[in-house]
């Protein structure tokens, strides 16, 4: 198992196939699911984040806004449009793009949203659901890397399972679907003082820390799965991932590569959660 190629887990693929069943699950909905997108500022990744996403609509047919407000929009100005698309009855997803603006406090805002067209899972109801084990609309890019690994049918129940980063949006909601499945989970972080102790025995590592090289080859072990999160931009245009991938690959069973492994999967499970919000809309 050592020093082979591994298998590479495209995501690409993994979304292609998803974005085929959500064809099917639009066609006999009769009607458009709609997303309504909100940006607040002028963050370069974000704008790009967000044509993704309404380019994506766009392929399937789904009815999509983009709304952009000024990085001088007040708390209430957000919080007002927000209300808007909440009573909206064109719309059935609401995503409030993070970050904001410094001078916006995101908490107050993300839990104005209705928990019914959270199509992002970051309403507290929605965290809430998750951790007692009802969940309904999940965070995108937990949910697609469960996606990834059903896919290429990695066998969750028993395996230990390392998850890098405690965030509201990957790790915590990661740590739980994995927990959920019956894997053994611990969480790292940045006060774990000795990262390598959990990864060297991990069957499984997911990465999500927003830095490059947090996982370098001495520290998993041979036969590893692991999934990268990362986007790290680097000088041009190049990103890559929080893993170390050319000495890290060889020694794992299988691999997200960045770019073309988790991203397309968060645009096709925000798609999923749209169309999900619309069919319990009717
Ligand atoms: N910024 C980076 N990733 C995300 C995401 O998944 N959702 C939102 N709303 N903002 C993001």
């Amino acid at each position: 198992m050592t020093d082979s190629a591994p298998t590479l887990m495209r995501g690409q693929e993994v979304a292609a196939a998803l974005e085929a069943e959500l064809r099917k699950g639009f066609d006999t909905l009769g009607f458009a699911p709609g997303l309504a997108v909100v940006r607040v500022g002028d963050d370069p990744a974000s704008e790009i984040y967000v044509n993704h996403k309404i380019r994506a609509c766009e392929r399937l047919g789904f009815y999509s806004e983009a709304h952009h407000l000024p990085a001088s929009s007040t708390q209430s100005e957000v919080q007002q449009k927000l209300e808007a698309l909440n009573a909206d009855s064109r719309i059935h997803g609401i995503l409030l793009q993070l970050p904001l603006p410094q001078h916006l406090d995101e908490k107050p805002l993300l839990s104005v949203i209705d928990p019914a067209k959270d199509v992002d899972g970051f309403h507290p109801i929605n965290g809430g659901r998750l951790l007692a084990g009802q969940p309904h609309l999940l965070p995108c890019t937990p949910a697609g890397i469960m996606e990834i690994l059903r896919y290429y049918d990695v066998q969750l129940e028993g395996l230990r399972a390392v998850v890098i980063g405690r965030s509201n949006i990957v790790g915590k909601p990661m740590a739980l679907l994995l927990l959920q499945a019956n894997a053994s989970v611990s969480v790292l972080h940045s006060r774990t003082p000795d990262l390598s102790a959990y990864t060297r025995e991990a069957d499984l590592i997911v990465v999500a820390v927003g830095k490059q090289k947090v996982l370098t080859a001495e520290m998993v072990k041979p036969g590893v799965v692991v999934v990268d999160v990362g986007m790290n931009r680097l000088e041009g245009r190049k990103v890559t991932g929080d893993v170390d991938f050319d000495s890290v690959a060889p020694r794992c069973r299988l691999i997200t590569p960045v770019p073309g492994g988790v991203g397309p999967m968060t645009i096709a499970m925000l798609l999923k959660n749209t169309l999900l919000a619309a069919q319990s809309y009717t």
